[in-house]
């Protein structure tokens, strides 16, 4: 099947089946075009969690948010494409390495990155994402020691935004890795009138001298989409999977948009194609889930953060 019938299956069976295709920004361009829900981390657990005419999920991203979807949808079926799509910073961390952790840290508040398994949410008091980490770690009562994982960029983030002191965990992600400041300072010898922006899980976001930068913004991905629509600038750098790209450029045809080239790609998320969607939706597999005891302590904190707007 060529690409224009593999779409129109995919309309067809998504129908039949009561399917909602939920996919991120880091999705390739012809897997944007077709889902119903684009969004950042935080915008896809709140649509998972509210979706009520649908029986099933398919979700185009990572194993993590698939997981997530899972937990916070009531137990609806969630598929993905590609089940060996993982996650560097989510493989960073076991439920085990956390229990030690804790033990460690007596009294400590454990604040996990979303891009964590459902057996780390299991142990976690609280979740943020990118785009609420700052507003989760300032709802922490003041004086009380946090454990910040698995994100040790996220956290030297938090840690120089907030001022708050706090244990962070050593994991990374291996894309986000690469933009360290050396590779800040050139974008902006390169493209001086661009706006910078930056994704908080770059390796530059806890250096204090990127954030002394002029025309230097941190955001999630959905942040990044909100400020080149916003922005009066003509140019930007954008500092984070480059396949974001794609959705400004639809909306922002008339704007300039520069990537971090093929360092800027996470091949997890590429693992999912057209063709796997279509054979997901048809097989009703791979299907992601989460035993119901790991769930139900899951939920916990992710639904704290939810509540924080
Ligand atoms: P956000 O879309 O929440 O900014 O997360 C980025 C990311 O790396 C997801 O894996
Ligand atoms: Fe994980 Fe990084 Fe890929 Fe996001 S970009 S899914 S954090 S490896």
């Amino acid at each position: 099947m060529d690409n224009m019938e593999l779409i129109e299956q995919i309309q067809r069976v998504k129908h039949e089946k009561r399917v909602a295709i939920l996919a991120h920004y880091y999705s390739r361009p012809e897997i944007q075009d077709i889902c119903d829900l684009l969004g950042d981390s935080l915008e896809l657990s709140r649509a998972a969690a509210s979706l009520t005419d649908v029986d099933i999920i398919l979700f185009c991203g990572v194993n993590f948010m698939a997981e997530t979807a899972s937990v916070v949808s009531g137990g609806k079926k969630v598929l993905v494409p590609d089940n060996r799509a993982g996650c560097s910073l989510a493989e960073s961390i076991k439920a085990q390495d956390l229990i030690e952790w804790k033990e460690r840290n007596p009294g400590g508040v454990i604040v996990s990155y979303v891009n964590t398994t459902a057996d780390v949410k299991a142990y976690t008091d609280i979740c943020c994402t990118s785009s609420n980490a700052v507003k989760v770690v300032e709802s922490i009562e003041p004086g009380k020691k946090i454990l910040f994982l698995p994100d040790k960029n996220l956290g030297a983030y938090l840690k120089l935004v907030t001022g708050r002191e706090m244990e962070i965990w050593h994991g990374d992600c291996c894309v986000h890795e690469r933009f360290d400041s050396a590779l800040l300072f050139k974008m902006r010898e390169l493209h001086p009138n661009a706006d910078i922006l930056v994704h908080p899980e770059s390796r530059c976001s806890g250096d204090p001298s990127a954030h002394k930068m002029d025309r230097v913004w941190f955001y999630s991905t959905s942040g990044m989409v909100k400020h080149v629509e916003r922005s009066e600038s003509k140019e930007f750098v954008i500092l984070t999977e480059r396949e974001i790209l794609h959705q400004m450029r639809k909306r922002n045809p008339e704007k300039t948009l520069f990537d971090a080239g093929e360092r800027a790609i996470c091949g997890q998320m590429k693992r999912n194609t057209l063709e796997k969607v279509y054979q997901a939706l048809v097989n009703e597999s791979p299907q992601i889930s989460v035993d119901p005891e790991t769930a139900a302590k899951a939920i916990v904190p992710i639904k704290r953060m939810l509540d924080i707007l």
